[in-house]
């Protein structure tokens, strides 16, 4: 049961498997207690001795005890020299905020952060600590929420100016997590455009590390989590901390050791270019972070985040309903598109049993390239003459569904938008704009750009009654001004954007409640648990090698689900690395997440387009199971050649084993690979074999992983719990 007891001034947060503790010191201020596996009570003393010379802890807030204090939401400038999780520039210019408990409640349920994507929920409780700037008069509510079935703690903090005085926040963090050691290794998932999440593993050290990102998205080269484990932690055994933000903006991630081998995890909105006014009277709310807690390993924490995200965070109406399998028209025909050619490879989708067509890029405006047109969404009557509505009907006729693909929050200089509107663009007056992708940036700070782009998304999905709409977002922050604020308001222009992409999101979604969403942003460049709010689903990478989909899906699982990975077979040879791999293996890997094609069917031969009828009735079969399991890491990309991992179902009745052999080395014995998640006391019939087996063999001993010649060789085996 979930549950938050106070105790005096002890505040323990619980679950049947974690704890998380908060004490009120003598003075007032918040210290934090503990976070891990659930206790049934705790000498608060003992910690706080710890950290001081072991008889008496040493804290009075004259005395700068708050340097060693481990604190709940610490900040700068009033005896703490490490790096706060608070950041203000007070009416009188100096920086300094000492925050004082003040009250508590606990309630039920979970609140809502207004215009802000967060977790929510029944079976959990809620924890509201008031602390305040008695000089300031700066109000902090931390908000805790502890769940009943993931162990999972979600935080936030509100700051209101009770002041009659102008006050700014320069750096306002999510989370602060106060570890009494530094014994933890810090891993991070970075990479770049078409390698996405790629696992870092390091020890944590004196200093800071961490990650941030500046692009004003979570970005493709970091990714808004983080997680700490024991050195011995390996994927199934051992403590893991898992922390990430549900946000889609610029982010701060970092981990800092200080004296006496504190480590400090801090996460937020990046406060590098940010500040935000607070008149007196105003809030400012930051976004949600959660905190996840597994003794089981790295995939232990991992499989907490995923049920956090399914159960709390991702749109009801899509979370288990079925993924249509889709074929995407990217990479089969690029710009190079009419409807002729649409409805030519859509027929022969539908030959395959494709549920659903999406025509992506290039159906707007005069789009031959990527140089132009952005912003002109209305469909190119040279390439579609009979416009959206034709098509789509075209489409449906063959009995697939209708999807397409837009990049709402863009214009090219070359439209008619931005010659109507080149305000509308972020700007700085004066400087040149830089473009990316030949494109400049809507501000959607401005309620009418909100507008514009909800109008033209709304637009598009009547005129074409699509029932999905790729949403894409492909390039980086520049030249970022807004001719709507005031110049002390223009480092709030990123967050404005945020909470103006999230407002039209909320739109859109309540508009049009059973079109599914799928975010993109050159690849997964925007792929965070704010975005999957309102997106069940992510278009996980540009890169859809088999191989390199191997490392970029096995990281991204680190913090985010299957059922949320966008995830096609293409062809051969790769467009993004060259490479051939065996049909087989992309279809295989694709399996890992939201299953689909981005290829031309009509160009596969005649034995390759029977095999792809088998792997889409394969998909929709097993498709509870490989999304909406328990998902095991079995072998990482990053430490061998080979790649394993495992979908368990709920039931343990059936399971999806995926194995791919990187590299062929001559004369090197198959792989026993130790299966995870069934039940050792069942027995599991391999389909594929039509082997039987006990599930704890196949776990403790292992399965053999005989591929075929080649690299790229994988298989594929279907657990099946074996009849009696
Ligand atoms: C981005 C996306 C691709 C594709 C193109 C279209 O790169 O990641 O999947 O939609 O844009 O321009």
């Amino acid at each position: 049961m979930a549950e938050i007891i106070r105790e005096g001034n002890l505040f323990h947060l619980r679950n049947s498997r974690i704890s998380y503790i908060l004490l009120v010191m003598p003075e007032n201020a918040l210290a934090h207690i503990y976070f891990g596996r659930r206790l049934r009570w705790i000498d608060s003393d003992q910690v706080l001795r710890s950290v001081g010379s072991g008889d008496t802890y040493c804290f009075t807030t004259q005395e700068c005890g708050l340097n060693l204090l481990p604190q709940e939401y610490p900040s700068f400038g009033m005896g703490d020299q490490r790096i706060g999780a608070l950041r203000v520039e007070n009416a009188d210019g100096s920086s300094a905020a000492d925050l004082r408990f003040v009250s508590a409640v606990i309630e039920a349920g979970k609140p809502a952060l207004p215009g802000l994507p967060s977790t929510f929920g029944e079976n959990c409780q809620t924890l509201k600590m008031t602390l305040k700037d008695q000089h300031s008069n700066l109000q902090a509510e931390l908000m805790y929420t502890v769940f009943e079935d993931c162990d999972a703690i979600a935080r936030s903090v509100k700051l209101t100016n009770l002041s009659l005085a102008d006050m700014k926040i320069t750096g306002a963090m999510s989370l602060c997590l106060d570890l009494s050691d530094d014994k933890w290794d810090l891993i991070t998932l970075s990479g770049s455009w078409a390698r996405e999440r790629s696992v870092y593993r390091r020890p944590l050290m004196p200093g800071h590390q961490g990650v941030s990102t500046q692009c004003g998205a979570s970005g493709l080269q970091q990714s808004p989590f983080l997680a700490l484990a024991r050195k011995e932690t390996n994927e199934h055994q051992g403590e893991a901390i898992g922390a990430a933000l549900v946000y889609s903006g610029n982010f701060l991630a970092q981990a800092s050791v200080y004296q006496n081998n504190a480590a400090r995890l801090l996460l937020g909105i990046n406060d590098a270019d940010f500040s935000w006014a607070l008149a007196p009277g105003e809030a400012f709310q930051t976004p949600e972070a959660v905190l996840t807690y597994s003794c089981e390993g790295l995939s232990g924490m991992s499989r907490q985040f995923h049920t956090l995200w399914e159960k709390h965070l991702l749109p009801r109406r899509w979370v288990n309903a079925h993924r249509p399998v889709l074929l995407n028209s990217w990479e089969a025909a690029y710009f190079d598109f009419d409807e002729e050619k649409l409805v030519s490879i859509a027929a022969s989708a539908a030959e395959a049993g494709v549920e659903l067509f999406v025509m992506d890029d290039g159906w707007f405006g005069h789009r031959d390239d990527d140089t132009t047109s952005l912003g002109d969404w209305q469909a190119d009557k040279r390439k579609l003459p009979g416009g959206l509505g034709h098509l789509a009907d075209r489409v449906r006729a063959l009995g697939l569904q209708f999807g397409i693909w837009m990049e709402p929050e863009m214009v090219s200089p070359d439209s008619d938008l931005y010659r109507a509107h080149p305000d509308w663009a972020l700007h700085i007056p004066g400087r040149e704009g830089i473009t990316g992708r030949h494109q400049f940036i809507l501000d959607l700070g401005r309620k009418e750009v909100q507008d514009f782009v909800y109008q033209a998304v709304a637009d598009t999905l009547k005129a074409s009654r699509a029932a999905y709409l790729k949403w894409d977002m492909n390039r980086n922050f520049t030249n970022i001004g807004s001719a709507a604020l005031p110049c002390e308001r223009q480092r709030e222009t990123p967050h404005r954007y945020m909470l103006g992409l999230y407002a039209v999101m909320e739109r859109l979604v309540k508009a049009f409640p059973d079109v599914l969403f799928e975010g993109c942003s050159s690849g997964g460049g925007r792929f965070d648990p704010g975005m999957l709010y309102y997106v069940p689903q992510f278009w996980c990478s540009d890169d859809t090698d088999a191989l390199a989909r191997c490392r970029i899906q096995y990281g991204t699982t680190f913090f985010l689900p299957p059922s949320a990975m966008g995830s096609h077979v293409s062809a051969v040879p790769n467009h993004q690395t060259g490479r051939i791999t065996p049909l087989e293996t992309r279809f295989f890997v694709a399996l890992g997440g939201c299953f689909g094609y981005e290829l031309d069917p009509r160009k596969l031969t005649r034995e390759e387009q029977e095999e792809m009828k088998a792997q889409v009735r394969y998909a929709q079969d097993t498709e509870n199971t490989r999304l909406h399991g328990a998902f095991y890491r079995l072998l990482s990309p990053f430490e061998g050649g080979d790649t394993a991992w495992i979908s368990v179902s709920r039931d343990q009745k059936e399971a999806v084993f995926t194995y791919v052999r990187g590299q062929v080395i001559a004369n090197t014995p198959p792989a026993l690979v130790k299966l995870q998640g069934l039940d050792p006391d069942k027995k599991y019939t391999i389909q594929e074999t039509k082997e039987t087996f006990g599930g704890d063999e196949l776990m403790y001993s292992g399965v053999l992983c005989r591929v075929g010649q080649g690299d790229a060789a994988s298989l594929r085996y279907t657990l099946k719990e074996a009849e009696a």
